[in-house]
């Protein structure tokens, strides 16, 4: 983890702190490693709701086995299911429900480094992280441009962001590596 994306994830973090509370619900769209799934577990707390998705089987596993040290995977629902897929995953209750939809794009560090988030996918699953979204919800994505095709999902992303100005309060924090995009419900 680099200096750049460690800054961002702390960012993303505190300012994921300042909309959730116990009881919230939240997504965690990208669960890899976990990290980001056993924060958002805490700040959610025993009565929250949480679900996270992950394509491959040994993000799924990563996280449960992150979740099982802290002795909290109870709390979380585990998709092993792409993102663009969580409306129909999660069903009609969690619309306009979510206080927060996180997504930390790319590849899952210690794995294959060839099985990336994508462009179209990435844009079908905000469209849907959107809906999901109450107002005052915060959607947090970093998106990394060192990999290939990492500059072009960035590039999507903030022009989805631009896209939705009307919906989202914006706000963007670049690096030299990652870029931080949050966009606040209205
Ligand atoms: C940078 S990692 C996520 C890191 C994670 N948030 C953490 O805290 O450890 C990106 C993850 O996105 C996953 N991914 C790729 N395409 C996906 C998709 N369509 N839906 C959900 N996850 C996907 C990858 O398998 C990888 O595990």
């Amino acid at each position: 983890m680099t200096a750049d994306r460690r800054s961002l994830t702390r960012l993303a973090h505190e300012r994921l702190s300042e909309v959730l509370g116990e009881g919230d619900w939240a997504i965690d769209a990208t669960a890899g490693n976990g990290h980001d799934t056993l924060f958002l577990a805490r700040a959610v707390g025993p009565s929250g709701r949480l679900a996270a998705f992950d394509i491959q089987e040994e993000a799924i596993a990563n996280t449960h086995q992150r979740l099982a040290q802290e002795g909290l995977p109870a709390r979380v629902v585990l998709h092993q299911a792409g993102h663009e897929r969580m409306a129909e995953q999660l069903g009609p209750g969690w619309r306009g429900r979510a206080a927060a939809v996180t997504f930390n794009l790319g590849y899952l560090p210690g794995g294959d480094h060839a099985k990336t988030t994508l462009p179209m996918t990435t844009l079908a699953a905000l469209d849907q992280a959107l809906a999901l979204l109450r107002a005052g919800g915060l959607l947090s994505v970093i998106a990394y441009r060192g990999h290939p095709g990492g500059k072009a999902e960035a590039d999507a992303v903030t022009a989805w962001f631009e896209r939705h100005a009307e919906t989202l309060k914006t706000e963007i924090v670049e690096s030299p590596g990652p870029v931080l995009l949050l966009g606040r419900k209205k």
